[in-house]
């Protein structure tokens, strides 16, 4: 077994945060359902059969508006009375019509209700340098100045705090198109105006790769690295070609391991790109952050083109768990990741329909996963040949082991030695599929849920367990999180 340790590692608390786009029903219906809504539970116009859901697996950080979306959106279209706000049209998610009702304010309002942190990203490709250090003027100006003053009027006295900002999104595509020489000159000028007008230090984050795409890290590491403090990365786990990506579900044995195998591409990528930047930055100043991630399926036929829903199956869930393993065992370097994304678009935590919700088996790994949240980081060991991964971390001396077998048919044994003279496993779960897309709908909303775990022996320090196949596993010593 090969076994990555990286003891003292923290495991940052944000590598389990979540991304919402104004994308299909992710922001509308899926999170904000207005202020008048009288048929779904709403405060401020948030749903709140969503909000309570999402704050039980502990969301950290949410990232907003975009994706291609915010190289395409101008803040000041989004405050002030709802009635005058300004339609647009979604040119990059269905030509759809976007009334603006979801903007800055009610942002920081769902923001505050999920108790999270915000992780605004601001538009380069089609926005000016003065519209983006109004808007970070606008939100974290506390004294006098005319965008405070605006805010003001719009009905908001404090200035908001606001810990992460994106310049740009794709600027290698969506964002603009740009070359990397181009775009990292670029960043350099924009990211001079992200000024910091309170305290609160802004972490700034540039524009980074698509997947394996090293030159661009190079360029942006070499040009503009002393200017940001965090680079994005994306990488979205398919089945087949990109333009052939195959189902969400009824998919065949191969679609199960080569989604696995497109998930498990992340270990190579972060491998890569880290040693880029080790070169530039050797004290691991700079976070790599995977801002986008998950599985991204074929459009279902029978949906409009452009809202990017689909079911989220058992293999949904092992993704899940292969790709945390791997950002534990590189919490050096991934500061921060954003699953895309968090309600009714591609690998979501929560499904609706109307007044109905679902948890989807994605929902359930970041509940298991939420003992992991600020740990250090103990060892994780995902040799391919084994199907199976696992990742140990610890807090406050209290460990927490997951595992996840993502055998189609196999039963897995697994012996684990941890370094603590006694061990004692109190709150253990699990997730466990029967059929390979298996899933939860709005008729059978509970066919994967969480149950409890039994099948391992504890002798000192050395943890015994039979673990079945198509599942994710947590046992934890944390009495609650
Ligand atoms: O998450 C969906 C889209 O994927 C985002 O808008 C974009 O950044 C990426 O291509």
């Amino acid at each position: 077994m090969k076994v990555t340790f990286n003891e003292e590692v923290k495991i940052s608390k944000y590598i389990y945060g979540q991304f919402a786009e104004h994308l299909g029903r992710c922001i509308y219906e899926g999170l904000y359902v207005g202020e008048d809504n009288t048929n779904i539970k709403q405060v401020n116009g948030m749903r709140q059969d969503v909000v309570e859901a999402l704050k039980r697996i502990k969301v950290p950080v949410l990232r907003w508006p975009g994706g291609c979306f915010a190289d395409e959106y101008h803040w000041k279209d989004g405050v002030g009375p709802k009635e005058e706000r300004k339609n647009m049209v979604n040119s990059n998610w269905g030509g759809v019509s976007e009334n603006n009702y979801f903007g800055t304010h009610e942002f920081f309002e769902l923001s505050r209700q999920l108790e999270c942190e915000v992780y605004v990203n601001g538009n380069v490709g089609s926005g000016t340098i003065q519209e983006m250090q109004e808007w970070v003027e606008y939100i974290t100006m506390e004294g006098e100045s005319p965008m405070s003053n605006l805010r003001r009027e719009n009905g908001r006295d404090d200035a908001w705090s606001m810990k992460f900002f994106g310049v740009g999104n794709e600027s290698w595509g969506c964002g603009g198109n740009m070359r990397a020489e181009y775009y990292s000159d670029l960043y350099r000028r924009y990211q001079t105006y992200v000024r910091q007008y309170g305290d609160e230090k802004i972490y700034k984050i540039a524009c980074g790769p698509n997947d394996d795409d090293y030159h661009w890290m190079e360029v942006l590491m070499k040009n503009s690295s002393q200017f940001f403090d965090g680079i994005s990365l994306h990488h979205y786990s398919t089945t087949g070609a990109w333009e052939f990506k195959g189902p969400a579900t009824n998919f065949s044995e191969d679609q199960w391991y080569s989604l696995i195998d497109s998930a498990q591409e992340m270990d190579e990528l972060i491998t890569k790109h880290s040693k880029i930047m080790d070169k530039y930055d050797p004290d691991k100043r700079i976070g790599l952050i995977v801002d986008e991630w998950g599985t991204w399926f074929a459009e279902h036929p029978c949906l409009k083109a452009g809202v990017l829903f689909q079911q989220n199956t058992i293999r949904d869930a092992m993704v899940a768990a292969v790709t945390f393993n791997i950002f534990h065992k590189h919490a050096d370097r991934v500061h921060m990741a954003n699953i895309a994304q968090m309600v009714n678009v591609l690998q979501a935590m929560i499904l609706t329909q109307d007044e109905k919700m679902v948890l989807t088996p994605t929902y359930h790994v970041f509940d298991l996963y939420k003992h992991h949240q600020d740990a250090i980081h103990v060892m994780t060991d995902d040799v391919k040949e084994d199907q199976l991964t696992y990742t140990v971390t610890k807090k406050n001396d209290n460990f927490s082991l997951s595992v996840c077998n993502y055998s189609l048919t196999e039963e897995k044994e697994l012996s684990i030695e941890l370094p603590k003279s006694q061990i004692n496993f109190i709150n253990n779960q699990m997730i466990v599929g029967e059929h390979m897309d298996d899933h939860n709908t709005f008729e059978d909303s509970e066919a994967i849920t969480l149950q409890g775990f039994t099948k391992f022996k504890v002798n000192g320090n050395v943890i015994t367990m039979t673990v079945p196949p198509m599942a994710v596993v947590t046992l934890t010593e944390n009495k609650k999180v």
